[in-house]
């Protein structure tokens, strides 16, 4: 009877400490101190699929940013890790990692002017995410955006582990934006509306499919020109609008929250779970291209491909596909160098 008893307890001890239990989710925010990564660190602690939460940078302030959000009271554990040598530390364990770490814009210069610095920023932590969490499904904020993944996939390749399910590019601003615009144009609840917005994460290459848009937007050629181009440069709206203190970052933080927040919730088996995300990619000329991809226990589960196009919109992604191609190339040959 003790030896049954003895036996209860002990699987009982194994499932409350399994690594494995799908509700129990380390979250590494690389960046965790900066404009976007202090708000995604809040937002994160708020989740209540988040066990642990674990806030890198390499700016000295990251271990009070840590103290401060631990006083949040929700039940997940907060961490701080600072610089190269707590790297590891930060990322071991992790379900999700989740990369703004990195320069953003200043009025007059463009996602791609950032590439040399950031470059670096990314293959250093993605390196780190290969060493210490091979499995974690990743997602790059970081800019440019559409470099920055086929580089990190390059990187994941060379160490080993590169699983094209578990890379992501962050491109839910663009569909948040274009939600908001489009709420307001609708006079619906932004909330309310569905659109798809594909491609990648710079100018042209951001490509909203407003034909597909619920409900439905009856907007003039002219007034769809217009909102088209108003999202594609609505990153340089904010940056305009900062004045030189940096680029989009509460937004951005709310748009990253979700997507990490979709990510956990595949991860959990919830059922439909569908983004929009600049992954690897055979539905164009493009290797990677931002489609709705359906997420699950293992990442992408499904991508759903190109939505239905117009003429117009047709005409978007025969011009965005060269842009990525130039992209793309930059990001695979920084990783080969
Ligand atoms: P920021 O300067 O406010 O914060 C960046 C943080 O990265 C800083 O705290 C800095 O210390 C940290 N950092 C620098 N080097 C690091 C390293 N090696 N390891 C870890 N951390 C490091 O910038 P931000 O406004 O938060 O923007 C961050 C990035 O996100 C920029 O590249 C920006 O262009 C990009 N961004 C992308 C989107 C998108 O939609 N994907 C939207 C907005 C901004
Ligand atoms: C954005 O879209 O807001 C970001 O990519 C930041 C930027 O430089 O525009």
């Amino acid at each position: 009877m003790f030896g049954q008893i003895a036996r209860q307890v002990a699987t009982v001890s194994a499932r409350s400490f399994s690594t494995t239990s799908t509700n129990n989710h380390k979250v590494a925010v690389i960046g965790g101190a900066g404009g976007i990564g202090q708000p995604l660190s809040l937002l994160l602690k708020l989740n209540s699929n988040v066990t642990k939460l674990a806030v890198y940078d390499v700016a000295p302030v990251t271990p009070g940013v840590a103290c401060d959000l631990s006083h949040c009271d929700t039940s997940s554990e907060t961490a701080g890790h600072v610089g190269p040598e707590q790297l590891g530390a930060a990322l071991q364990g992790c379900s999700v990692v989740v990369i703004p770490a990195g320069v953003p814009r200043k009025p007059g210069m463009t996602r791609d002017d950032l590439f040399n610095v950031n470059a670096s920023i990314a293959k250093a932590t993605v390196e780190g995410v290969a060493k210490h969490c091979p499995k974690a499904l990743v997602a790059i904020i970081t800019n440019p955006v559409n470099s920055l993944v086929p580089m990190a996939a390059e990187v994941l390749k060379k160490a080993g582990c590169y699983d094209p399910n578990r890379l992501f590019g962050v491109t839910t601003l663009d569909v948040v934006r274009a939600r908001a615009f489009l709420g307001e144009a609708l006079k619906v609840d932004p909330q309310k509306v569905e659109i798809p917005v594909i491609g990648g994460h710079a100018g042209i290459t951001i490509m909203p499919i407003l034909s597909q848009c619920k409900p439905k937007y009856s907007g003039s050629q002219k007034e769809i020109e217009a909102l088209t181009a108003r999202i594609q440069d609505a990153g340089t709206e904010v940056v305009k609008a900062k004045a030189g203190g940096g680029s989009a970052t509460l937004s951005m933080a709310y748009a990253g929250a979700r997507f990490a927040g979709s990510l956990l919730r595949g991860l959990n088996g919830e059922s439909n779970v569908i983004e929009c995300t600049y992954v690897e990619s055979k539905i164009t000329d493009a290797s990677f291209f931002a489609t709705p991809v359906v997420l699950g226990r293992n990442g992408l589960e499904k991508n759903l491909g190109m939505p239905p196009l117009n003429d117009y919109e047709k005409k978007l992604v025969e011009a965005a596909v060269p842009e990525l191609q130039k992209n793309i190339k930059k990001g695979v040959d920084f990783a080969k160098k």
